[in-house]
Protein backbone atom coordinates (compact mmCIF):
# COMPACT_ATOMS: atom_id res chain seq x y z
CA UNK A 1 0.00 0.00 0.00
CA UNK A 2 1.26 3.35 -1.10
CA UNK A 3 0.40 7.20 -0.47
CA UNK A 4 0.87 8.80 -3.46
CA UNK A 5 0.83 12.22 -1.85
CA UNK A 6 3.48 13.15 1.28
CA UNK A 7 1.81 16.85 1.80
CA UNK A 8 -0.63 16.35 4.95
CA UNK A 9 -3.87 15.38 3.23
CA UNK A 10 -7.21 16.62 4.49
CA UNK A 11 -9.22 14.45 1.82
CA UNK A 12 -8.61 11.02 0.39
CA UNK A 13 -9.28 8.63 -2.15
CA UNK A 14 -8.88 4.75 -0.87
CA UNK A 15 -8.87 2.99 -4.58
CA UNK A 16 -9.58 -0.75 -5.49
CA UNK A 17 -10.65 -2.00 -2.02
CA UNK A 18 -12.87 -4.76 -0.85
CA UNK A 19 -15.68 -2.52 0.90
CA UNK A 20 -17.65 -3.76 3.75
CA UNK A 21 -21.00 -1.81 3.44
CA UNK A 22 -24.20 -1.61 5.66
CA UNK A 23 -27.41 -2.08 3.37
CA UNK A 24 -30.55 -0.53 4.28
CA UNK A 25 -31.75 -3.49 6.45
CA UNK A 26 -28.31 -3.61 8.37
CA UNK A 27 -26.76 -5.96 6.53
CA UNK A 28 -23.51 -6.09 5.59
CA UNK A 29 -21.82 -6.95 2.23
CA UNK A 30 -18.26 -6.74 0.65
CA UNK A 31 -18.10 -5.41 -2.33
CA UNK A 32 -15.18 -4.05 -4.57
CA UNK A 33 -15.21 -0.15 -4.85
CA UNK A 34 -13.51 3.00 -3.85
CA UNK A 35 -13.91 4.70 -1.07
CA UNK A 36 -13.74 8.89 -0.79
CA UNK A 37 -13.31 10.74 2.45
CA UNK A 38 -14.12 14.64 2.33
CA UNK A 39 -14.13 16.91 5.15
CA UNK A 40 -13.82 13.37 7.67
CA UNK A 41 -17.03 11.89 6.01
CA UNK A 42 -17.27 8.91 3.60
CA UNK A 43 -18.36 11.00 0.69
CA UNK A 44 -18.26 8.41 -1.74
CA UNK A 45 -18.59 4.21 -2.75
CA UNK A 46 -17.57 3.48 -5.97
CA UNK A 47 -15.41 4.27 -8.97
CA UNK A 48 -13.78 7.27 -8.17
CA UNK A 49 -11.63 9.47 -10.90
CA UNK A 50 -8.51 10.83 -9.37
CA UNK A 51 -9.17 14.03 -7.80
CA UNK A 52 -6.37 16.47 -7.56
CA UNK A 53 -6.66 17.57 -4.05
CA UNK A 54 -7.30 14.45 -2.67
CA UNK A 55 -4.17 11.78 -1.20
CA UNK A 56 -4.89 8.78 -2.98
CA UNK A 57 -3.74 5.14 -1.13
CA UNK A 58 -3.86 2.11 -3.29
CA UNK A 59 -5.83 -0.13 -1.25
CA UNK A 60 -6.03 -3.48 -3.81
CA UNK A 61 -6.19 -6.47 -1.72
CA UNK A 62 -7.05 -4.98 1.43
CA UNK A 63 -10.49 -5.14 2.87
CA UNK A 64 -11.88 -1.45 4.32
CA UNK A 65 -14.48 -2.16 7.75
CA UNK A 66 -16.26 0.48 9.45
CA UNK A 67 -13.97 1.34 12.50
CA UNK A 68 -13.54 -1.42 15.05
CA UNK A 69 -15.09 -0.86 18.32
CA UNK A 70 -13.95 -2.34 21.50
CA UNK A 71 -16.28 -2.02 23.65
CA UNK A 72 -14.56 -2.57 27.38
CA UNK A 73 -11.27 -1.85 28.03
CA UNK A 74 -9.43 -0.70 31.46
CA UNK A 75 -6.90 2.02 30.79
CA UNK A 76 -6.34 2.69 34.51
CA UNK A 77 -5.90 6.47 34.81
CA UNK A 78 -5.99 7.85 37.31
CA UNK A 79 -4.27 6.10 40.03
CA UNK A 80 -2.88 2.88 38.05
CA UNK A 81 -0.76 3.95 35.54
CA UNK A 82 2.37 1.91 35.80
CA UNK A 83 -0.04 -0.48 34.02
CA UNK A 84 -1.28 1.57 30.98
CA UNK A 85 -2.92 5.31 30.95
CA UNK A 86 -4.81 6.59 28.43
CA UNK A 87 -1.67 7.55 25.99
CA UNK A 88 -0.63 4.39 25.84
CA UNK A 89 -3.93 2.19 25.95
CA UNK A 90 -5.68 4.49 23.06
CA UNK A 91 -2.16 4.45 21.17
CA UNK A 92 -2.43 0.27 21.96
CA UNK A 93 -5.70 0.20 20.43
CA UNK A 94 -5.24 1.76 17.46
CA UNK A 95 -1.89 -0.08 15.98
CA UNK A 96 -5.03 -3.19 16.92
CA UNK A 97 -7.11 -1.50 14.23
CA UNK A 98 -9.37 -0.26 16.62
CA UNK A 99 -10.91 3.09 16.33
CA UNK A 100 -13.00 3.53 19.36
CA UNK A 101 -12.55 2.22 23.37
CA UNK A 102 -14.92 2.02 26.33
CA UNK A 103 -13.19 2.63 29.34
CA UNK A 104 -14.00 1.33 32.42
CA UNK A 105 -14.33 2.77 35.83
CA UNK A 106 -12.64 0.68 38.32
CA UNK A 107 -9.83 3.02 38.32
CA UNK A 108 -8.34 5.07 41.33
CA UNK A 109 -10.32 7.05 42.25
CA UNK A 110 -13.45 4.86 40.34
CA UNK A 111 -15.39 7.13 37.78
CA UNK A 112 -18.45 7.52 40.02
CA UNK A 113 -19.11 11.14 39.93
CA UNK A 114 -19.40 14.28 38.28
CA UNK A 115 -15.77 15.55 38.99
CA UNK A 116 -13.60 11.77 38.84
CA UNK A 117 -15.75 11.48 34.87
CA UNK A 118 -14.33 14.91 33.79
CA UNK A 119 -11.39 14.58 35.30
CA UNK A 120 -10.85 11.50 32.73
CA UNK A 121 -12.57 13.40 29.61
CA UNK A 122 -9.66 16.21 30.13
CA UNK A 123 -6.95 14.07 30.75
CA UNK A 124 -7.70 13.22 26.86
CA UNK A 125 -6.54 16.25 25.39
CA UNK A 126 -4.36 15.63 22.60
CA UNK A 127 -3.68 11.98 23.70
CA UNK A 128 -6.21 9.83 22.58
CA UNK A 129 -4.73 7.82 19.69
CA UNK A 130 -8.50 6.86 19.03
CA UNK A 131 -12.03 7.65 19.82
CA UNK A 132 -13.46 7.33 23.79
CA UNK A 133 -16.20 7.09 25.37
CA UNK A 134 -16.14 6.18 29.55
CA UNK A 135 -18.63 4.48 31.73
CA UNK A 136 -19.54 5.67 35.13
CA UNK A 137 -19.56 3.07 37.41
CA UNK A 138 -22.69 1.97 39.60
CA UNK A 139 -21.99 2.03 43.33
CA UNK A 140 -24.40 2.09 46.36
CA UNK A 141 -23.41 6.12 47.04
CA UNK A 142 -24.48 7.61 43.62
CA UNK A 143 -27.78 5.70 43.02
CA UNK A 144 -29.73 8.71 42.44
CA UNK A 145 -27.14 10.24 40.47
CA UNK A 146 -26.85 7.59 37.92
CA UNK A 147 -29.76 9.51 35.35
CA UNK A 148 -27.77 12.62 35.63
CA UNK A 149 -24.39 10.96 35.17
CA UNK A 150 -25.71 9.26 32.58
CA UNK A 151 -26.01 11.87 30.20
CA UNK A 152 -22.90 13.28 30.30
CA UNK A 153 -21.38 14.10 27.26
CA UNK A 154 -18.70 11.05 26.27
CA UNK A 155 -20.61 8.51 28.67
CA UNK A 156 -21.15 5.37 27.03
CA UNK A 157 -23.11 3.85 30.30
CA UNK A 158 -23.32 2.33 33.36
CA UNK A 159 -21.44 -0.57 34.56
CA UNK A 160 -22.38 -2.28 37.92
CA UNK A 161 -19.45 -5.33 39.38
CA UNK A 162 -21.84 -7.83 40.64
CA UNK A 163 -18.80 -9.71 42.06
CA UNK A 164 -15.64 -8.36 42.95
CA UNK A 165 -12.59 -8.19 41.04
CA UNK A 166 -9.94 -5.28 40.27
CA UNK A 167 -10.71 -2.24 42.13
CA UNK A 168 -13.49 -1.45 44.85
CA UNK A 169 -16.75 -1.04 42.87
CA UNK A 170 -18.64 -3.67 43.82
CA UNK A 171 -23.16 -3.76 44.51
CA UNK A 172 -23.97 -7.08 45.63
CA UNK A 173 -27.18 -7.59 46.87
CA UNK A 174 -30.62 -7.33 45.45
CA UNK A 175 -32.05 -4.33 46.71
CA UNK A 176 -29.02 -1.85 45.03
CA UNK A 177 -29.12 -3.49 42.01
CA UNK A 178 -32.48 -3.36 41.80
CA UNK A 179 -32.57 0.94 42.61
CA UNK A 180 -29.90 0.82 40.41
CA UNK A 181 -31.72 -0.33 37.24
CA UNK A 182 -34.74 1.75 37.99
CA UNK A 183 -32.96 4.61 37.97
CA UNK A 184 -32.38 5.34 34.35
CA UNK A 185 -32.68 4.53 30.65
CA UNK A 186 -29.54 3.87 29.22
CA UNK A 187 -28.47 -0.33 28.92
CA UNK A 188 -26.74 -1.11 32.25
CA UNK A 189 -23.62 -3.45 31.37
CA UNK A 190 -22.62 -5.47 34.10
CA UNK A 191 -19.64 -8.08 35.29
CA UNK A 192 -22.18 -10.87 36.55
CA UNK A 193 -20.52 -13.44 39.36
CA UNK A 194 -22.53 -13.82 42.59
CA UNK A 195 -20.17 -12.42 45.17
CA UNK A 196 -21.60 -13.97 48.27
CA UNK A 197 -20.30 -17.28 46.23
CA UNK A 198 -17.31 -16.05 46.08
CA UNK A 199 -16.56 -15.00 49.15
CA UNK A 200 -17.78 -18.79 50.06
CA UNK A 201 -15.70 -20.57 47.99
CA UNK A 202 -12.38 -18.23 47.91
CA UNK A 203 -10.46 -20.75 50.21
CA UNK A 204 -10.29 -22.98 47.17
CA UNK A 205 -7.89 -20.57 45.97
CA UNK A 206 -6.18 -19.62 49.10
CA UNK A 207 -5.82 -23.03 49.91
CA UNK A 208 -4.59 -24.71 46.62
CA UNK A 209 -2.50 -21.53 44.98
CA UNK A 210 -2.78 -23.01 41.55
CA UNK A 211 -4.08 -20.64 38.78
CA UNK A 212 -5.39 -24.28 37.56
CA UNK A 213 -8.12 -23.58 40.75
CA UNK A 214 -9.39 -20.09 39.27
CA UNK A 215 -12.17 -21.35 37.29
CA UNK A 216 -13.15 -23.91 40.19
CA UNK A 217 -12.93 -21.05 42.62
CA UNK A 218 -14.92 -18.66 40.21
CA UNK A 219 -16.95 -21.23 38.71
CA UNK A 220 -19.72 -21.51 36.57
CA UNK A 221 -22.42 -21.25 38.99
CA UNK A 222 -21.09 -18.51 40.38
CA UNK A 223 -21.51 -16.72 36.99
CA UNK A 224 -24.98 -18.37 36.34
CA UNK A 225 -26.24 -17.11 39.77
CA UNK A 226 -25.50 -13.47 39.26
CA UNK A 227 -27.05 -13.62 35.53
CA UNK A 228 -30.34 -15.13 36.60
CA UNK A 229 -30.47 -12.64 39.61
CA UNK A 230 -29.49 -9.42 37.08
CA UNK A 231 -32.16 -11.00 34.50
CA UNK A 232 -34.95 -11.17 37.34
CA UNK A 233 -34.36 -7.69 38.33
CA UNK A 234 -33.92 -6.28 34.64
CA UNK A 235 -37.18 -7.55 34.26
CA UNK A 236 -39.02 -6.14 36.75
CA UNK A 237 -37.20 -2.50 36.21
CA UNK A 238 -37.25 -3.30 32.76
CA UNK A 239 -34.33 -1.94 32.39
CA UNK A 240 -31.87 -3.30 29.41
CA UNK A 241 -28.72 -5.19 30.41
CA UNK A 242 -25.66 -6.08 28.86
CA UNK A 243 -23.89 -8.88 30.36
CA UNK A 244 -20.05 -8.75 30.01
CA UNK A 245 -17.58 -11.31 28.92
CA UNK A 246 -19.94 -14.39 29.45
CA UNK A 247 -18.10 -17.26 29.83
CA UNK A 248 -20.10 -20.57 30.19
CA UNK A 249 -22.56 -22.71 28.69
CA UNK A 250 -24.82 -22.10 31.54
CA UNK A 251 -25.07 -18.37 31.15
CA UNK A 252 -25.46 -18.65 26.86
CA UNK A 253 -28.19 -21.23 27.46
CA UNK A 254 -30.04 -19.59 30.05
CA UNK A 255 -29.53 -15.75 28.52
CA UNK A 256 -30.46 -17.05 24.79
CA UNK A 257 -34.34 -17.21 26.05
CA UNK A 258 -34.08 -13.97 27.45
CA UNK A 259 -32.89 -11.71 24.95
CA UNK A 260 -35.65 -9.26 24.83
CA UNK A 261 -33.90 -7.61 27.82
CA UNK A 262 -30.36 -8.71 27.63
CA UNK A 263 -27.10 -7.91 25.26
CA UNK A 264 -24.21 -10.68 25.19
CA UNK A 265 -20.29 -10.10 25.05
CA UNK A 266 -17.89 -13.01 25.11
CA UNK A 267 -14.30 -12.12 24.78
CA UNK A 268 -11.45 -13.42 22.33
CA UNK A 269 -10.04 -15.39 24.90
CA UNK A 270 -12.71 -17.21 26.31
CA UNK A 271 -13.28 -17.97 22.11
CA UNK A 272 -9.62 -19.22 22.19
CA UNK A 273 -7.52 -19.73 25.05
CA UNK A 274 -8.90 -22.54 27.44
CA UNK A 275 -8.42 -25.03 30.54
CA UNK A 276 -6.52 -26.62 31.46
CA UNK A 277 -3.90 -25.47 28.44
CA UNK A 278 -3.83 -22.18 28.96
CA UNK A 279 -3.05 -22.47 32.99
CA UNK A 280 0.00 -25.07 31.85
CA UNK A 281 1.33 -22.86 29.49
CA UNK A 282 0.83 -19.37 31.19
CA UNK A 283 0.14 -19.74 34.97
CA UNK A 284 -1.09 -16.57 36.74
CA UNK A 285 -1.13 -14.97 33.27
CA UNK A 286 -4.04 -16.49 32.32
CA UNK A 287 -5.68 -15.66 35.56
CA UNK A 288 -8.65 -13.29 34.45
CA UNK A 289 -12.36 -13.04 35.95
CA UNK A 290 -14.64 -15.06 34.72
CA UNK A 291 -11.92 -17.31 34.18
CA UNK A 292 -10.59 -18.91 31.28
CA UNK A 293 -12.85 -22.50 31.53
CA UNK A 294 -12.42 -26.08 29.75
CA UNK A 295 -13.14 -26.65 25.70
CA UNK A 296 -16.85 -27.62 26.65
CA UNK A 297 -17.69 -24.25 27.73
CA UNK A 298 -15.37 -22.55 24.72
CA UNK A 299 -17.58 -24.84 22.48
CA UNK A 300 -20.75 -23.57 24.04
CA UNK A 301 -19.93 -19.92 23.08
CA UNK A 302 -18.97 -20.94 19.67
CA UNK A 303 -22.21 -22.63 18.94
CA UNK A 304 -23.84 -19.53 20.38
CA UNK A 305 -21.57 -16.69 18.26
CA UNK A 306 -22.62 -19.29 15.44
CA UNK A 307 -26.51 -19.16 16.10
CA UNK A 308 -26.91 -15.09 16.20
CA UNK A 309 -27.11 -15.11 20.32
CA UNK A 310 -24.02 -13.19 21.05
CA UNK A 311 -24.29 -9.78 20.11
CA UNK A 312 -20.81 -8.27 21.05
CA UNK A 313 -16.88 -8.96 21.11
CA UNK A 314 -15.07 -6.55 23.35
CA UNK A 315 -11.30 -7.22 24.71
CA UNK A 316 -11.81 -6.62 28.35
CA UNK A 317 -8.42 -5.15 28.12
CA UNK A 318 -7.00 -5.61 31.86
CA UNK A 319 -3.73 -4.82 31.84
CA UNK A 320 -1.04 -5.73 35.26
CA UNK A 321 2.65 -5.88 34.99
CA UNK A 322 4.81 -8.70 34.94
CA UNK A 323 6.22 -8.30 38.25
CA UNK A 324 2.31 -8.05 39.73
CA UNK A 325 0.98 -11.28 37.08
CA UNK A 326 3.73 -13.17 39.00
CA UNK A 327 3.20 -12.84 42.32
CA UNK A 328 2.10 -16.35 43.97
CA UNK A 329 -1.64 -16.93 42.85
CA UNK A 330 -4.30 -15.94 44.27
CA UNK A 331 -1.78 -12.64 45.18
CA UNK A 332 -1.63 -12.08 41.22
CA UNK A 333 -4.13 -9.94 39.41
CA UNK A 334 -6.82 -10.84 37.46
CA UNK A 335 -6.83 -9.49 33.52
CA UNK A 336 -4.83 -10.09 30.56
CA UNK A 337 -4.07 -7.28 28.12
CA UNK A 338 -6.41 -7.68 24.70
CA UNK A 339 -6.78 -4.72 22.95
CA UNK A 340 -4.18 -4.63 20.14
CA UNK A 341 -4.64 -8.33 19.88
CA UNK A 342 -8.39 -7.94 19.33
CA UNK A 343 -9.09 -7.74 15.48
CA UNK A 344 -5.42 -9.91 14.65
CA UNK A 345 -7.33 -13.10 17.28
CA UNK A 346 -10.70 -12.62 15.63
CA UNK A 347 -9.38 -12.40 11.77
CA UNK A 348 -7.49 -15.64 12.37
CA UNK A 349 -10.97 -17.12 13.45
CA UNK A 350 -12.06 -15.82 10.44
CA UNK A 351 -9.67 -17.45 8.37
CA UNK A 352 -10.13 -20.33 10.10
CA UNK A 353 -13.82 -20.78 8.95
CA UNK A 354 -15.14 -20.10 12.35
CA UNK A 355 -17.48 -16.99 11.57
CA UNK A 356 -17.81 -14.58 8.45
CA UNK A 357 -16.22 -11.27 8.14
CA UNK A 358 -19.36 -9.70 7.82
CA UNK A 359 -20.34 -11.55 11.00
CA UNK A 360 -17.20 -10.27 12.86
CA UNK A 361 -17.80 -6.53 11.57
CA UNK A 362 -21.22 -6.92 13.21
CA UNK A 363 -19.54 -8.26 16.27
CA UNK A 364 -17.04 -5.52 16.68
CA UNK A 365 -18.32 -2.49 15.11
CA UNK A 366 -22.06 -2.18 14.24
CA UNK A 367 -23.44 -3.77 17.09
CA UNK A 368 -21.48 -1.85 19.74
CA UNK A 369 -21.68 1.22 17.74
CA UNK A 370 -25.74 0.30 17.81
CA UNK A 371 -26.26 -0.58 21.61
CA UNK A 372 -24.78 1.96 22.61
CA UNK A 373 -25.94 4.70 19.68
CA UNK A 374 -22.78 5.59 19.21
CA UNK A 375 -22.82 8.49 16.54
CA UNK A 376 -20.53 8.25 13.83
CA UNK A 377 -19.19 4.43 13.81
CA UNK A 378 -20.52 1.21 12.56
CA UNK A 379 -21.39 2.12 9.30
CA UNK A 380 -19.57 2.52 6.48
CA UNK A 381 -22.05 4.44 4.00
CA UNK A 382 -22.33 8.08 2.13
CA UNK A 383 -22.14 10.60 5.19
CA UNK A 384 -21.02 8.45 7.70
CA UNK A 385 -17.85 9.96 9.53
CA UNK A 386 -14.87 8.49 8.05
CA UNK A 387 -13.62 6.35 11.10
CA UNK A 388 -12.03 2.87 9.05
CA UNK A 389 -10.28 0.07 9.65
CA UNK A 390 -8.11 -1.49 6.63
CA UNK A 391 -7.09 -5.01 6.95
CA UNK A 392 -5.05 -7.90 4.58
CA UNK A 393 -6.88 -10.60 5.45
CA UNK A 394 -4.06 -12.90 4.27
CA UNK A 395 -1.30 -11.14 5.94
CA UNK A 396 0.03 -13.67 7.72
CA UNK A 397 2.41 -12.66 11.27
CA UNK A 398 3.62 -13.75 14.55
CA UNK A 399 2.16 -11.56 17.45
CA UNK A 400 4.95 -11.12 20.04
CA UNK A 401 5.55 -9.93 23.26
CA UNK A 402 8.01 -7.03 21.83
CA UNK A 403 5.00 -5.26 19.58
CA UNK A 404 2.59 -4.81 22.67
CA UNK A 405 2.93 -1.03 23.66
CA UNK A 406 0.36 -1.05 26.54
CA UNK A 407 2.67 -0.50 29.49
CA UNK A 408 2.37 -4.01 30.45
CA UNK A 409 4.17 -5.18 27.65
CA UNK A 410 3.18 -8.37 27.25
CA UNK A 411 0.42 -10.41 25.44
CA UNK A 412 -1.18 -14.50 26.19
CA UNK A 413 -1.05 -14.56 22.84
CA UNK A 414 3.21 -14.53 22.34
CA UNK A 415 4.42 -16.91 19.47
CA UNK A 416 1.24 -17.05 18.08
CA UNK A 417 1.36 -17.29 14.43
CA UNK A 418 -2.37 -15.30 12.80
CA UNK A 419 -3.69 -14.66 9.64
CA UNK A 420 -4.82 -11.59 8.80
CA UNK A 421 -3.68 -8.09 10.33
CA UNK A 422 -4.42 -4.47 10.22
CA UNK A 423 -2.37 -2.23 7.83
CA UNK A 424 -4.43 1.13 8.46
CA UNK A 425 -6.83 3.45 10.60
CA UNK A 426 -8.81 6.13 9.60
CA UNK A 427 -9.66 8.33 12.53
CA UNK A 428 -12.30 11.04 12.20
CA UNK A 429 -11.31 11.34 8.73
CA UNK A 430 -7.50 11.10 9.14
CA UNK A 431 -5.18 8.58 8.51
CA UNK A 432 -3.80 7.81 11.89
CA UNK A 433 -2.31 4.78 11.68
CA UNK A 434 -0.52 2.79 8.55
CA UNK A 435 1.80 -0.52 8.34
CA UNK A 436 2.45 -0.33 12.01
CA UNK A 437 2.91 3.42 12.78
CA UNK A 438 1.19 5.74 14.76
CA UNK A 439 1.11 8.62 11.78
CA UNK A 440 2.45 12.11 13.62
CA UNK A 441 0.18 13.23 16.96
CA UNK A 442 -2.85 11.82 18.40
CA UNK A 443 -6.79 12.52 16.41
CA UNK A 444 -9.03 10.63 18.54
CA UNK A 445 -12.17 12.32 20.20
CA UNK A 446 -14.54 11.78 22.87
CA UNK A 447 -17.49 9.86 21.31
CA UNK A 448 -20.66 11.03 21.02
CA UNK A 449 -23.78 8.72 22.44
CA UNK A 450 -26.95 9.79 21.78
CA UNK A 451 -28.49 8.80 25.23
CA UNK A 452 -30.95 10.77 26.00
CA UNK A 453 -33.68 7.81 25.67
CA UNK A 454 -33.60 4.01 26.01
CA UNK A 455 -31.63 1.96 24.21
CA UNK A 456 -32.89 0.58 21.00
CA UNK A 457 -33.65 -3.50 20.80
CA UNK A 458 -30.81 -5.38 18.60
O1 LIG B 1 -9.96 -10.11 35.03
C1 LIG B 1 -10.46 -9.00 35.12
N1 LIG B 1 -9.70 -7.91 35.27
N2 LIG B 1 -11.80 -8.88 35.13
C2 LIG B 1 -12.41 -7.71 35.42
O2 LIG B 1 -13.59 -7.67 35.47
C3 LIG B 1 -11.60 -6.54 35.79
C4 LIG B 1 -10.29 -6.62 35.16
C5 LIG B 1 -9.31 -5.57 35.67
O3 LIG B 1 -9.70 -4.40 35.71
O4 LIG B 1 -8.18 -5.91 35.98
Amino acid sequence: MQNTQNEKPLDYSLIGGHVAVTSSNGDIKIIKADVGISDGKISHIGYLRTHPSHSTLNVEGLHILPGIVDSQVHFREPGLTHKEDLESGTKAALLGGVTAVFEMPNTQPSTTDHSSFSAKVKALDNRAWCNVGFYVGGSYENILQLPELEKLEGCCGIKVFMGSSTGTLLVEDDDNLFKILSNGHCRVAVHCEDEQRLKERKKIAIEGKSPHLHPLWRDEETALLAVQRLIRLALKAKRPVHVLHVSSKQEVEFLAAHKNIATIEVLPQHLTLFAPDCYERLGSFAQQNPPLRDKSHQAALWKALQKGIIDVIGSDHAPHTIEEKKREYPASPSGMPGVQTLLPIMLNHVNNGNLSLPHLIQLISSNPAKIFNIEGHGKLEIGASANLTLVDLKLERKIENQWIVSKCGWTPYDGMKVKGWMKACFINGQLAMMEDQVIDRPKGRLLHFNNSSASPKI
